[in-house]
């Protein structure tokens, strides 16, 4: 059953069996955002619940070695299994890292409530789907303030907080600076390139995980201030080949920090739900974002974000918002691989 090709409502959750309930939440959590497309994920239920492990098969031991982009993953995997329970009238039951002797144990969720869905919470999940990283330059539109604003307390929802730099060009540019040294530093380093290569399959390539290059311009988009995309391509030419138009500098659209207080693994999980609730609140209004972790993933950097950008919170994603007509393709590995 694949959820997002059925009409909503298709799965009814005074009739459906607990198996089916099981696959509609997976196959809600597999569309989730993760680093590389790895999704680092595994799903299991029974007796009434339904429980994320991190997969540290699919960790990047080279850019992630403590995991924190894997648990973001998770984090955001976790954030579509909350919204597809609401989407089926369920109040969920979130215990983050329930168990200290099993660590990679991300959440268990349970529900007994009923209460029916908003329509703002369906509007939530028709954006499961159909949301989609985007990697290049934005239309030159003014995102509205009220919609900047309801982002950022979208995010301290989570336990996290979205600083959004739409008036501190300055700053923006200088986090562009740094997502390019990130950039750099990662072509220069042989095992950085060799391992984001591996998670950036060819052309021909029929794999379900990992990004492809349906999801990624051939001609990487200049944007103003230059925000650096990673070479998915690896000096291929690989991707999607530009529009007839003449290329243009496009905007970087708002830049912001997604940030937490402190730094451990529970608060990477919450940044995670924190981030794919801001993405898929800002689809709801046709707001698309481009994610740039390259200069997380470098300790110095990262350092040097929180110090000098962040006001000493710990930067867990860089993203910029805005809007565009490009749609990204992206795939996913099957519900029965990932669900036990
Ligand atoms: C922790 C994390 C880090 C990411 N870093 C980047 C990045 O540096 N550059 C990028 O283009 N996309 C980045 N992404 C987006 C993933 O590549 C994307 O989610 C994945 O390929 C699946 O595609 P989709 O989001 O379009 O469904 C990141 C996502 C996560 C969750």
């Amino acid at each position: 059953m694949d959820i997002f090709e059925a009409p909503p409502g298709g799965l009814h959750a005074e009739v459906a069996s607990p198996e089916e309930i099981a696959r509609f939440l997976a196959a809600a959590a597999v569309q989730a955002p993760s680093v590389h497309n790895t999704q680092p994920w595994r799903f299991h239920h029974g007796d009434g619940q339904f429980s994320i492990t991190a997969n540290n098969e699919r960790q990047l031991r080279v850019a992630d070695p403590q995991g924190r982009e894997m648990m973001i993953s998770c984090g955001a995997a976790l954030f579509n299994v909350r919204v597809a329970l609401r989407y089926l009238g369920f109040v969920p039951k979130v215990r983050v890292l329930p168990d200290p002797d099993l660590p990679n144990l991300v959440a268990r969720v349970t529900w007994d409530q009923q209460v029916p869905a908003l329509d703002y919470e369906k509007e939530l999940f028709g954006q499961i789907g159909r949301r989609r990283t985007h990697r290049g330059g934005f239309d030159p539109v003014q995102l509205p303030d009220a919609l900047l604003a309801a982002l950022r307390g979208e995010a301290a929802r989570e336990e996290a907080t979205l600083g959004l730099l739409a008036d501190d060009p300055l700053r923006a540019r200088a986090v562009a600076a740094v997502v390019e040294a990130g950039d750099c530093a990662l072509r220069l380093d042989s095992a950085r390139a060799k391992e984001e290569a591996r998670w950036a399959p060819g052309p021909d390539s029929h794999r379900q995980d990992g990004v492809l290059p349906t999801a990624y311009p051939a001609v990487p988009e200049r944007t103003e201030p230059p925000f650096r995309s990673r070479d998915y391509a690896h000096g291929h030419g690989w991707g999607l080949p530009p529009g007839p138009e003449e290329p243009v500098v496009r905007s970087a659209g708002v830049v912001g920090l997604l940030t937490t207080s402190v730094d451990h693994t529970a608060d990477w999980v919450h940044a995670g739900q924190a981030l794919q609730r801001v993405l898929l609140v800002a689809a709801t209004c046709n707001v698309a974002a481009a994610l740039h972790s390259q200069p997380l993933e470098i300790p110095l950097l990262r350092d040097f974000i929180r110090l000098h950008l962040c006001g000493r919170a710990y930067p867990q994603m860089v993203l910029r918002l805005g809007t565009t007509d490009e749609k990204a393709v992206s795939v996913r590995r099957p519900v029965d691989e990932v669900l036990f």
